[in-house]
């Protein structure tokens, strides 16, 4: 490995030249006015590649989604084949004000590279293909085998990645894979995600009658559908007890005792807390009493409007307005029933409406929830790795977020393991303003895929599970 070190300290402004290049690509997903700039930077993914030395590299497409960009090595016979995801799409930038740095330019600022996509996910995609080229450039070849998929529609739900698997089972399958897609709860700690929570989403909408009217004639006769909407919505308030939707915890799977005293044990507190959240002052954590963040945020169903629509405050004028809706999003947990969960929160949403009003609930996306057994030979593979890419040993964690397609491809793939390893941290602030990784974790974190690498080609009889 000490070839594949030096190489890697050699070229790091080279691996941070070409995180910039990504970074400089707006290739936002979420609103459909991008795709010219999704190609391009599937197309720089793949011109990556290329120089990494991986062979056979192309886009791909499955009928209308954005472009995968796909790269293969297949020269270890015998030895595992590894399957690396990335995502190169990204969030778009709101709250433009808030950006310190231009979110299109890759910006050193404190020990952090800053920009959108530089934690979500373009980074992980530079530290992937620097651990191969560190095998490549020097070696001349890689431990074990490897197929790198880089997805272009992850932040939008990833709606056709399953058909894109099962047409493309042949190519793609392999022995282990490893997504780089989450964080570690501290910089400088690494973490293994074991269990990933999912989304069930519900629209809302809410009708009163068939025009707005003047709110001095109609004020106080006429039913608001604002206030309907939001006398509904209210029903979903917790108050640090249990979210009151029927029937929700009934299948929540519970923590161990081992699970619960290793989330207690984890670095953080209170202030900590607060200031990576950003809470104000007399703000408190809308946390269940005696439940811990970790515990909450990995392991427990969340409820969140994620908007709310009538009228703009811009736009004001004095009317009683006839209709209003909304988005719920549910993040569920294992063992929660997608199907089910949609039901319990309808019925509570569609009981007894306010004035008698209408209200309309429609499907807004589900994504499953994920969790797996973190043992087996390629997690020790991974533990090792990690510790001599960190220098600290890594921690099993779980993620609030959702991956939608980590259980089923496991499963496509013959039950193959599934190593979640990122570089995001508390203040990489994904899907928000000043984006940003850490530039320590991050060389740290390619160094340790080189070990993996290397650990999952010493497995006896390339076994990884
Ligand atoms: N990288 C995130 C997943 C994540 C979230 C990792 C939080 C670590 C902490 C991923 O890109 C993401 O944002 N996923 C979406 C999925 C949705 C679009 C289906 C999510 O979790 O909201
Ligand atoms: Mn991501």
């Amino acid at each position: 490995m000490k070839k594949n070190l030096t190489w890697l300290q050699d070229n790091d402004d080279a691996l941070i030249a070409d995180l910039g290049k990504l970074v400089g690509i707006p290739s936002i997903s979420t609103d459909g006015d991008h795709q010219t700039q999704i190609t391009q930077c599937a197309e720089l993914t793949c011109e990556l590649m290329r120089t990494a030395g991986l062979n056979n590299v192309q886009v791909l497409k499955t009928g209308n989604s954005n472009p995968y960009s796909y790269g293969e090595w297949l020269g270890a016979p015998g030895k595992p084949t590894v399957f690396l995801y990335a995502h190169h799409d990204v969030q778009p930038i709101n709250y433009v004000q808030d950006w310190l740095s231009d979110p299109w330019t890759l910006t050193a600022r404190d020990g952090r590279l800053y920009g959108r996509g530089a934690a979500d996910d373009k980074g992980a995609i530079v530290t992937q293909l620097g651990a191969i080229a560190s095998f490549l450039k020097t070696h001349g070849s890689l431990p074990v085998n490897i197929k790198m998929l880089v997805e272009g529609e992850e932040e939008v739900g990833s709606s056709n990645l399953q058909a894109f698997f099962a047409e493309n089972k042949e190519r793609l399958m392999s022995d282990v894979i490893v997504v780089c897609d989450t964080g570690n709860v501290e910089v400088g700690l690494p973490c293994i995600t074991y269990s990933l929570r999912g989304i069930v989403g519900l629209h809302v909408e809410v009708q009163s009658a068939s025009k707005p009217v003047h709110s001095g004639s109609s004020g106080g006769w006429l039913a608001d559908a604002v206030i309907a909407l939001n006398v509904i919505l209210s029903r979903l308030y917790w108050n640090h007890k249990k979210i009151p939707v029927p029937g929700l915890y009934d299948k929540v799977r519970k923590l161990t005792g081992t699970e619960k005293r290793a989330f207690r044990k984890l670095p953080g507190d209170d202030a900590k807390w607060r200031s990576d959240l950003g809470v104000l002052e007399g703000v408190e954590f809308a946390l269940e009493t005696n439940t811990h963040p970790h515990e909450a945020t990995w392991r427990k169903p969340s409820i969140t409007i994620i908007a709310q629509e009538a009228s703009s405050i811009k736009g004001a004028s004095n009317q009683v307005l006839p209709t209003a809706q909304a988005i719920v999003s549910c993040r569920i947990v294992p063992d929660q029933e997608p199907e089910e969960v949609y039901e319990q929160i309808k019925a509570l949403l569609v009981k007894d409406p306010p004035w008698g009003v209408k209200v309309n609930v429609k499907p807004a996306g589900n994504v499953k929830w994920w969790m797996t057994d973190p043992e087996g030979p390629a997690f020790s593979a991974a533990v090792k790795a990690l510790k001599k890419g960190f220098g600290v040993k890594p921690v099993p964690i779980g993620c609030g977020g959702s991956i939608g397609f980590v259980g089923p491809l496991a499963e496509l793939f013959g039950g193959a393991p599934a190593l979640l390893l990122g570089i995001e941290d508390p203040l990489s602030n994904a899907h928000a303003p000043n984006e940003s990784l850490h530039a320590g974790d991050f060389r740290k974190l390619t160094v340790s895929l080189a070990h993996l690498f290397n650990e999952l080609g010493s497995l006896p009889d390339g076994k990884v599970k």
